[in-house]
C-alpha cells in the first residue's frame, strides 16, 4: 500500500465521541515505551506523526489519524504504566476495554511486544483477553534491529509457548523494526487486503 496521506484526526477520551464509524479501523496498544508512536510513523512514512514522548504514560486519549482518506489508524493509551494511582489506571483500562469491544468498525488490534523483553504476565493476560472476547488481534514485535536475528527467533519461540496454554491456534504475528523498517510492509499489506473485506461487508450490507 502506498500512504498517500496520514493526518491526525481527534483525541477522545472514550469510545463513544470517536469518529464516524464509517472507515475501517486498526488499533496499536502495547505497554509504555513499546514504541508504538515510532511504528506508527515508520508505517505511514512521517518522521512526528504520532508523537514520541520521553515521559511514558502520557498519552491517555484514543488518537484517530486517517489514512488514505479510507482508513483509521489508532494510537491508543500504553496498559501496565506503573507510576498512577489504582483507581486512575483502572479508569483507563475501562476506557481501553469499552473501545475494543463496543467500536464496531475496529478491524483488528495490533498488541505490541518488545522482542528484547521475555513474556511478561501483563502482556500474555491482555493478549488472552481478546482471545476470551473474540476479537481480532496481531501480535507485532518491535525493536527486531536491536537483536540479533537468531535472538528474535528465539524470543518469539519463548512468546509462542508462553501463549500456548491458553490458544489452540496462535494469533498471527509481526515482526518489525522502526528504525529499519523491516515488517512494515507486511503489516501494510494485512491492512490493505483487511480494507478490502471492510468494504466488501459495506457492499453486501448496503445491498
Ligand atoms: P509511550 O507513548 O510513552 O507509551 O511510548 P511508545 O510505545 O509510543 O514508544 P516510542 O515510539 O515513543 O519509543 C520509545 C523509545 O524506543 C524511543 O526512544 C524510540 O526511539 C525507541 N524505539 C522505538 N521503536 C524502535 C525500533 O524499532 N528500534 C529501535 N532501535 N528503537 C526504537
Ligand atoms: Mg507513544
Amino acid at each position: 500500500m502506498i500512504i498517500q496521506s496520514a493526518e491526525f484526526v481527534a483525541s477522545n477520551p472514550a469510545y463513544h465521541t470517536c469518529p464516524p464509524t464509517d472507515k475501517a479501523e486498526y488499533a496499536f496498544i502495547g505497554r509504555s515505551n513499546v514504541g508504538k508512536s515510532s511504528l506508527i510513523n515508520a508505517l505511514l512514512n512521517r518522521r512526528n506523526l504520532a508523537r514520541t514522548s520521553g515521559v511514558p504514560g502520557k498519552t491517555r486519549l484514543i488518537n484517530h489519524f486517517m489514512v488514505n482518506n479510507a482508513w483509521y489508524l489508532v494510537d491508543l493509551p500504553g496498559y501496565g504504566y506503573a507510576r498512577i494511582s489504582k483507581k486512575e489506571r483502572e479508569k483507563w483500562e475501562e476506557m481501553i476495554r469499552h473501545y475494543l469491544l463496543k467500536r464496531s468498525n475496529l478491524m483488528c488490534t495490533f498488541v505490541l511486544i518488545d522482542v528484547r523483553i521475555e513474556p511478561k504476565p501483563i502482556d500474555l493476560e491482555f493478549i488472552n483477553w481478546f482471545g476470551e472476547k473474540q476479537l481480532p488481534l496481531k501480535i507485532v514485535f518491535t525493536k527486531a534491529d536491536k537483536l540479533t536475528r537468531v535472538a528474535t527467533e528465539r524470543n518469539v519461540a519463548q512468546f509462542k509457548r508462553a501463549l500456548s496454554d491458553m490458544w489452540d491456534e496462535l494469533p498471527g504475528y509481526f515482526i518489525t523494526s522502526a528504525e529499519t523498517g523491516e515488517g512494515c510492509e507486511e503489516l501494510l499489506k494485512f491492512i490493505s487486503a483487511e480494507n478490502e473485506l471492510y468494504t466488501q461487508w459495506e457492499t453486501d450490507r448496503g445491498k
